[in-house]
């Protein structure tokens, strides 16, 4: 694929562009351009790279005369019309790997977080109160985690939350119990797994048989007072229905990262996240240094493999819509 310059169109860490440069590919950095610009700017480059902040909508991906390929340094492509671009083919590529250790490592600070309440007492003593007995928490060691998907994060979550003293058990419709068990996962179908659960974290794609995976229903099964993590993707737990959990003493606590909406202003999400029982970051999962170099580099290496210039770089591992590069390499 003749890939010879590409638009940098969000922050990504420089490395990506400094990989990019050293195989020969131009490189425009431009942040933070309206839909308008985009439009504008997007008929010069052959290729464009993304985080989350720039939306590559079907009229950008129309606009794009040259364009060949789209790069989302990041896990997800929630920003790109994928539709659109396999029917220009354009090829669309993700680093879904880079940032799996990042979000592991949140979630097992989310879990650790709702088990001693270090946000909510931390933030009672700077407003000036000394509240132990309100802030005591809960042993992990013993407790039951129940894993929902069992790819890259939750699996990185298990092994970590296994050497706190915690049973983990999970389900992942195309992981085998016997491969669960090589990382001391104990497989249950979910009915069961809800019923033993003292904590719930989801690491699924947000998918149609994801969307409202955690409801009314499933909280209603679980042990009064189970805790809920979720940082994966916003809808996988129904927010309305983590709240009335809540409200009701049927969920003991809740640990957000992902929103329906970001950044949110529907009421719910709002009332939500000013819960007292509830520990909410800003999509964080992947924001760390090492996640953010590791992406940058990821979604150049992929780019380059594209344009089959390197013998180092081959793998094109998060290229999304595949049929895409297959018909371009055979053509
Ligand atoms: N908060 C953040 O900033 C952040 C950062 C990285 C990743 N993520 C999100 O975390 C999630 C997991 O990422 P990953 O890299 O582990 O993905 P992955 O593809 O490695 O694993 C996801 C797993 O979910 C399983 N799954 C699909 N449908 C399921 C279902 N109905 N029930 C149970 N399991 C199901 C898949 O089979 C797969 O094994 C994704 O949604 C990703 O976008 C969020």
């Amino acid at each position: 694929m003749d890939i010879r310059n590409v638009l940098v169109a969000d922050a990504v860490d420089e490395a990506c562009v400094a990989l990019l440069q050293r195989h020969s590919i131009q490189v425009d950095c431009k942040y933070k351009l309206s839909k308008e610009q985009l439009i504008q700017a997007i008929q010069n480059y052959d290729a464009i790279v993304v985080r989350s902040d720039t939306k590559v909508g079907a009229e950008v991906i129309q606009a794009g005369s040259r364009l060949k390929a789209i790069g989302r340094a990041g896990a997800g492509v929630d920003n790109i019309d994928v539709n659109a671009a396999t029917a220009r083919d354009v090829v669309v590529l993700n680093t879904p790997g880079g940032n799996a250790i990042s979000a592991c490592e949140l979630t097992c600070a989310l879990i650790a977080n709702l088990a001693r309440n270090v946000a909510a007492a931390s933030a009672s003593l700077k407003a000036g109160r000394w509240d132990r007995k309100l802030y005591a928490g809960r042993e992990l060691s013993g407790k039951t985690l129940a894993i929902i998907g069992l790819g890259r994060i939750g699996k990185e979550v298990a092994l970590r939350m296994q050497a706190w003293g915690m049973t983990t058990i999970g389900f992942d419709p195309i992981v085998t119990p016997q491969e669960a068990q090589q990382f001391n996962v104990q497989y249950l179908e979910l009915d069961a797994l809800w019923r033993r659960a003292d904590y719930i974290t989801v690491h699924t794609p947000l998918i149609p048989a994801t969307r409202n995976l955690i409801n009314a229903q499933v909280l209603g099964s679980c042990k009064k007072g189970v805790k809920v993590i979720n940082v994966a993707r916003g809808g996988i737990v129904n927010e309305g229905d983590l709240l009335a959990a809540l409200k009701s003493g049927q969920c003991g606590g809740a640990a957000i990262d992902v929103y329906e909406q970001e950044p949110p202003t529907n009421p719910v999400t709002l009332e939500l996240i000013a819960h007292d029982k509830v520990v909410a970051t800003p999509h964080l999962g992947a924001s760390t240094a090492e996640a953010q170099v590791r992406v940058a580099v990821e979604v150049a290496e992929q780019l380059i493999a594209l344009t089959g210039r390197s013998p180092e770089y081959k793998s094109t591992s998060g290229v999304i819509n595949r049929a895409v590069l297959e018909k371009l390499t055979t053509a």
